[in-house]
C-alpha cells in the first residue's frame, strides 16, 4: 500500500520550483542584453537551435556497408527512454542532420521545405515527433533557452501587456544596422561555428506599437525599449507555442486562414480597420510555429493555393495572410509524403517551383533484419504484455517483412533469404563487403516498397489476442495472421504481388524450421560432459593424423590408425569438404599448440565452428535413443519422457522458451524428423 504522505512526497519532489522560476523569467530589454552577452546562443534561428538540439545528445562514427556515417544518439529517443527510437536508417538521419547543419550555416537549406518521402509506416511521423519533443525539452534547458517579449502600453488610460503574437526574438525590434553591429561583435568570437543572424521585420503588432511609441517619444528608441518586457518561453505543441502541425482536410474545406491567421471580427468592430494588426488573430499554424517547427502531414495533398503559401514561407520566410501585411517567420518546415503523391508532383509542370524549393529525404524501410527485429521487440517487450512470446516469433515476422522489401540481385543466383543474411552482416562464400555495397546500390528503390512495420505490428497484436487458451504466441500463429491479412491488404494491388508475398511466407517458415531445428539439436546435445569427451576423442585423432602417429585405443590399449570415419563424421557437420580437411585439422592443432605455449588448455567453446560440429554429431548419435519422433505420438515411455524433460528444461533455461513454447518447438522439430526431410546444412 502507498500512504498519503508518500504521495505528497512524490508530488513535492517532482515539482521543481527553481525550474519554474527559471522558465518564467522576465526582465527588461537591458537585462536581456546581459543575457545575450553571457549566452549569445539564445539568438539562434530555428534551424540553428534544432541542429544544436540534435547534437547535444552526442554522436558516434559508424561504418555501414563500407560507408562511414555519423549516428546521432538523439534518434534513439533518449528523452522518451527509447520508446520511439529509430532503428537503422543511419544514412537517412545523417542526411537529415546535414540539412540542418547547412541551414544553420545559412547555406540555403534554411530556405527550403524539407520533404520526408517514403512508403507508409517508414517512421516519417516518428522522426518529426522526436524533433518536436526534442525542441520542447531543449528549450527548457539552460543551453536551449529561448526568449520573446511583450509590450507594456497604455490604452484608454489602462495599462496593457500585449504579448508579441508571434513569440518573436526581442532583438528583432532593433533597426537593421544596430543588429548588424551587435552581431558582428558577437560573431567575431564564433570562428569555429556558424554565425548568428537576426533577420526580418518585427511582426505587425509590434510594428504598430513601435510606431506609436516612437511618435510619443519623438523617436527616442531607448524610451521605446522601456516598454518592452522580455520573457523566456518554452516551446510546446500542446500550448501551441513554436510547434505546429497541419493536416489537409478534404479539398473543398481547405482554408488558408488555418495557415496564416485570420481577421478577428469582434475586434474589427472595436478598431475599425481590417489592416489594424490588433484586429488580427495570429493563430494560423505558421504563426504558431514561429521560432520552432511546423509539420505538414501529407503535404502534397494540400491545395495548390496553399503550396504557394508554403513557397513564400520557405523561400522568403514570409507569410502573407489575406488582406493583411506580410509577416516574417523563422521556422523549420517539414512535410511528409508517400510515393503516389510524390509521383504526381514530379509529373506536374506547374509544381516545378515547389519541387525546386524542396529538399527531399528518402525515409525507406529497414533492410537490416536485426534493426527490424528491434522495432518489434520495443513494441512487444515482455515487460509490457502478459503473454509469452516464443523465441524467434518476432524474428520470423521481421524476416518476412524484410524479404518483401528486397529486390532480386541483378547478377548471379543469390536467393532473397541469402541477400537478407548478407545485408544483416553475415558473410557468405563468394561475397565480399564490396559486393554487398554494390548490391545495395544497384537498386535505388529497394526499401521504398514492401510490407510496412505497421502491418507486422497489427498482425502480432492480433495473434496476441486471438487464442486465449494458449499461454504463448509462437511463430506459426503470427505467420498465419500475416497470411490471412494478405487477402484484404489494401496496399497490395496485384495478384502477382500477393502471391509473391505468400511465397515469401513459406521462405520465412522454412528459415524458421532451420533455426528451431538447430536450437533443439543444440539443446539435445548440450550435455557438457559428453561434448567434452567427444572433443577430446576428436582432438586425439586429429593430433595423431597431423603428426602421422597412431592413436591408443582406450579400451583395448592397442595402437591404431587415426579414426578417419569419426573425424569426417564430425567435420561434415559443418561442411568441411574432404579437400579442406587437412587445413581445418592443422589450424586446430596450431591453435592448441599456441595455447599450450601460454600454458593454457583448449576448450571446445573456443572454436564455435567446432562446437557446432560436435553438437550436431552428438545430436545425430542421440537422436534415435531419444526417439524424438515418438513425441508426435501420444504414448511415450518413461525413459523417453525423462530425456524429453531434460531437453525442455535446457530450452527453457538457455534459449528463453516457456513450458508451452518448448513443447511446441519440440513437437515441430519432431514432425520434421518424422517426415524425414532433414537438410543437413547449418
Ligand atoms: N526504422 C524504424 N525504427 C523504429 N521504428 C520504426 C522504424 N520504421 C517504422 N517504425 C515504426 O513503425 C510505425 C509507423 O511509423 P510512422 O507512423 O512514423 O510511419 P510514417 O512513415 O509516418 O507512416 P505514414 O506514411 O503511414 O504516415 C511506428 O510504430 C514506428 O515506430
Ligand atoms: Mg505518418
Amino acid at each position: 500500500m502507498v500512504t498519503k504522505s508518500e504521495l505528497v512526497d512524490v508530488i513535492k519532489s517532482t515539482h521543481n520550483q527553481d525550474q519554474f522560476r527559471e522558465l518564467n523569467w522576465t526582465g527588461s530589454f537591458g537585462q536581456y542584453l546581459d543575457l545575450v552577452v553571457e549566452q549569445p546562443d539564445i539568438l539562434r534561428t530555428a534551424h540553428q537551435r534544432i541542429y544544436d538540439m540534435i547534437l547535444s545528445f552526442g554522436s558516434e562514427e559508424i561504418v555501414v556497408s563500407k560507408e562511414k556515417l555519423t549516428r546521432y544518439n538523439f534518434f534513439s529517443d533518449p528523452l522518451g527512454g527509447g520508446k520511439e527510437a529509430i532503428f537503422g536508417l543511419e544514412k537517412t538521419l545523417a542526411g537529415l542532420v546535414d540539412h540542418f547543419k547547412s541551414a544553420a550555416y545559412g547555406y540555403g537549406s534554411e530556405k527550403r521545405v524539407l520533404l520526408l518521402h517514403g512508403p507508409v509506416g517508414s517512421s516519417k511521423s516518428t522522426i518529426v515527433r522526436l524533433m518536436k519533443r526534442g525542441l520542447e525539452h531543449y528549450t527548457r534547458t539552460t543551453e536551449g533557452a529561448i526568449y520573446t517579449y511583450s509590450w507594456r502600453v497604455e490604452e484608454d488610460g489602462k495599462e496593457l501587456i500585449v504579448p508579441c503574437p508571434m513569440n518573436d526574438e526581442p532583438m528583432r525590434i532593433l533597426p537593421y544596422d544596430a543588429r548588424q553591429r551587435i552581431l558582428s561583435g558577437i560573431n567575431a568570437t564564433r570562428e569555429d561555428t556558424y554565425r548568428l543572424r537576426i533577420e526580418g521585420e518585427p511582426d505587425p503588432v509590434s510594428r504598430y506599437y513601435m510606431e506609436q511609441l516612437l511618435k510619443q517619444y519623438d523617436g527616442d528608441l531607448n524610451k521605446v525599449l522601456e516598454h518592452v518586457v522580455v520573457r523566456r518561453i518554452a516551446l510546446s505543441e500542446r500550448d501551441r507555442v513554436g510547434i505546429g502541425t497541419f493536416q489537409p482536410k478534404d479539398e473543398k474545406n481547405q482554408d488558408s486562414t488555418e495557415l496564416t491567421g485570420d481577421i478577428n471580427y469582434r475586434k474589427l468592430a472595436e478598431y475599425g480597420s481590417e489592416s489594424d494588426p490588433r484586429a488580427f488573430n495570429f493563430d494560423g499554424e505558421f504563426n504558431v510555429a514561429n521560432r520552432g517547427l511546423i509539420e505538414f502531414i501529407e503535404v502534397l495533398k494540400l491545395d495548390v493555393a496553399f503550396l504557394y503559401d508554403l513557397l513564400g514561407a520557405s523561400q522568403e520566410h514570409n507569410i502573407k495572410p489575406k488582406k493583411f501585411a506580410q509577416t516574417y517567420i523563422d521556422e523549420v518546415i517539414i512535410g511528409h509524403t508517400n510515393e503516389p503523391e510524390y509521383r504526381k508532383l514530379m509529373n506536374n509542370e506547374l509544381m516545378e517551383a515547389f519541387r525546386d524549393r524542396t529538399v527531399k529525404i528518402d525515409v525507406p524501410y529497414n533492410l537490416r533484419l536485426d534493426n527490424e527485429i528491434r522495432i518489434y521487440e520495443k513494441d512487444f517487450s515482455q515487460s509490457r504484455i502478459s503473454k509469452h512470446i516464443a523465441p524467434h516469433t518476432l524474428e520470423v515476422a521481421a524476416m518476412w517483412a524484410i524479404l518483401t522489401r528486397l529486390k532480386p540481385a541483378r547478377k548471379g543466383d543469390l536467393s532473397l533469404i541469402d541477400k537478407l543474411k548478407l545485408y544483416n552482416g553475415k558473410s557468405l562464400e563468394r561475397y565480399t563487403e564490396e559486393n554487398v555495397k554494390e548490391l545495395r546500390e544497384e537498386n535505388a528503390r529497394e526499401g521504398l516498397e514492401g510490407i510496412s512495420p505497421r502491418y507486422i505490428q497489427d498482425k502480432v497484436s492480433n495473434a496476441l489476442v486471438r487464442d486465449y487458451s494458449a499461454t504463448c504466441v509462437n511463430p506459426f500463429m503470427v505467420l498465419n495472421e500475416l497470411q490471412d491479412g494478405l487477402d484484404h491488404h489494401s496496399l497490395i494491388t496485384s495478384e502477382d504481388l500477393r502471391k509473391h508475398y505468400r511465397d515469401l511466407l513459406a521462405v520465412a517458415k522454412e528459415e524458421y524450421a532451420e533455426i528451431v531445428k538447430n536450437e533443439v539439436q543444440r539443446a539435445i546435445a548440450a550435455d557438457e560432459e559428453q561434448i567434452q569427451r567427444l572433443c577430446a576423442n576428436y582432438i586425439d585423432n586429429v593430433k595423431a593424423y597431423t603428426q602421422k602417429e597412431k592413436v591408443r585405443n582406450q579400451y583395448t590399449g592397442q595402437e591404431e590408425e587415426p579414426d578417419e570415419r569419426l573425424m569426417r563424421s564430425i567435420e561434415e557437420k559443418i561442411d568441411v569438404r574432404d579437400s579442406a580437411k587437412d587445413d581445418f585439422r592443422r589450424e586446430i592443432m596450431n591453435y592448441i599448440g599456441a595455447l599450450a605455449v601460454e600454458g593454457k588448455n583448449f576448450d571446445y567453446r573456443m572454436n564455435p565452428r567446432l562446437q557446432r560440429a560436435l553438437e550436431k554429431k552428438l545430436f545425430e548419435d542421440q537422436k534415435d535413443s531419444i526417439k524424438l519422433t515418438s513425441l508426435v505420438s501420444s504414448v511415450v515411455d518413461r525413459e523417453t519422457q525423462e530425456k524429453i524433460d531434460v531437453i525442455k528444461s535446457r530450452l527453457i533455461k538457455n534459449y528463453g522458451y516457456n513450458e508451452e513454447s518448448a513443447t511446441d518447438a519440440l513437437n515441430f522439430v519432431a514432425s520434421i524428423f518424422a517426415r524425414g526431410d532433414v537438410k543437413s546444412k547449418s
